[in-house]
């Protein structure tokens, strides 16, 4: 039986108060707790506008739509990524073209991004993968010599900064996502931010059936004046983010100290490769704490094996997309070297706000047990 969780939610009274504060009122979607937590978040950010939305997957969906990616277009992502970020170029009828990553950073690597470009590429996806900055300048570099669309995909990143400007207000939208392992959660939810004012309102649109309507009249409910969706986010999970928002800086302190009480406690281990604590001119934001094994033994799975059977729950993050099988038609396209290399050797530690000390020096020494012993 799992004892040690992967990951678990933050939800605190306060955060309770205001979902159920909320369930009181006469507004349980499209109202005025949406419009705040937009609002915050977009001043947060840095960026112009927010757009609230079911999950982080929508999100990209709407931002794809919304910059005009369709039919044909190619995108570049990370094939290191969740499977999300590929699906939604899927979604809108466009190629997923994969690229791969930096094996130090586990983010794109800009060359690799350049090498993929084609008459058809229209946009990149710069995913900020387990919170750490994806190489913008590099990115937005290839981006501008083929005038590109650079989406963030900063799902992972709340709160990052880079060079001093948080992710997600960098390039043309930035998208973000609170599922229960996030940072923030609202149980299923997410946000596009942009400063692109046409592509806000469509997005609005996009995500309520096609309307144009302002969030409070309801005279255009039934005009629908194009092809849109139900991605809108309730009231209650409305709430629910602002007030984890409201002490964002306390949740992503509590996540560094977990993360450096993990390096302290693990490093020195020549089995294990560790994530850097600190990184020049950027604020990371922790999502999940991943270590690499140094080499191929022991097998990760046997490892996780042990942890498991010791109740204590490990992931795998991120299995290759372009090796998956919903991604069949992908898995001869181009050679991802890092990408393929890496994947085989993550593993993520439990790593939540609650996490205590106690429980971190289980999760270690089992670990250390586990690299120790023979297959
Ligand atoms: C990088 C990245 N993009 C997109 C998503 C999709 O978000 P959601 O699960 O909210 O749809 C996630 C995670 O869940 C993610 O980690």
């Amino acid at each position: 039986m799992i004892e040690i969780p992967l990951a678990a939610p933050d939800i605190d009274e306060n955060d309770i108060a205001a979902a159920v504060e909320v369930m009181r009122s006469p507004r349980l979607s499209l109202g005025p707790v949406a419009e705040q937590f937009e609002q915050e978040m977009a001043a947060y950010v840095g960026a112009a506008d927010a757009v609230a939305v079911s999950s982080g997957t929508a999100g990209l969906h709407l931002a794809l739509l919304a910059l005009g990616i369709g039919l044909g277009d190619e995108v570049i992502v990370p094939s290191f990524a969740f499977v999300a970020v590929a699906s939604a170029v899927r979604y809108v009828g466009g190629r997923p073209v994969f690229a791969d990553i930096d094996a130090e950073t586990l983010n794109l690597d800009p060359r690799s991004v350049e090498a993929a470009v084609t008459l058809r590429t229209r946009a990149i996806i710069a995913v900020h993968t387990f919170g750490r900055p994806a190489d913008l300048r590099g990115l937005m570099d290839v981006a501008a010599r083929h005038q590109l669309i650079v989406i963030e995909d900063a799902c992972e990143a709340i709160g990052l900064e880079i060079d001093g400007r948080k992710a997600g207000s960098i390039g043309d939208a930035g998208v973000f996502g609170f599922y229960p392992n996030k940072q923030i959660s609202t149980g299923e939810g997410g946000m596009v931010v942009t400063s692109n004012a046409d592509a806000a309102r469509r997005m609005r649109a996009l995500r309520n059936h096609g309307r144009y309507e302002s969030a409070g009249s309801r005279g255009k409910w039934l005009d629908h004046e194009e092809l849109g969706f139900n991605y809108r986010l309730t009231e209650m999970q409305c709430a629910l983010g602002l007030s984890q928002l409201r002490r964002i800086e306390e949740i992503l302190a509590r996540r560094e100290t977990i993360a450096r009480q993990y390096c302290a406690r693990l490093t020195g281990n020549p089995r294990l490769l560790l994530p850097p604590t600190d990184v020049a001119g950027q604020r990371l934001s922790w999502f999940v704490f991943v270590v690499r094994l140094a080499q191929a033994w022991p097998e990760r799975d046997y490892v996780m094996r042990l942890m498991e059977e010791a109740g204590i729950a490990t992931g795998r993050y991120f299995g290759p997309i372009h090796r998956q099988p919903a991604y069949a038609a992908w898995s001869g396209a181009g050679s991802l070297p890092a990408t393929d290399a890496v994947s085989k050797r993550t593993l993520a530690l439990p790593f939540f706000n609650r996490i205590t000390d106690d429980e971190i020096e289980r999760v270690c020494s089992t670990l250390e047990d586990a690299l120790r012993s023979e297959m």
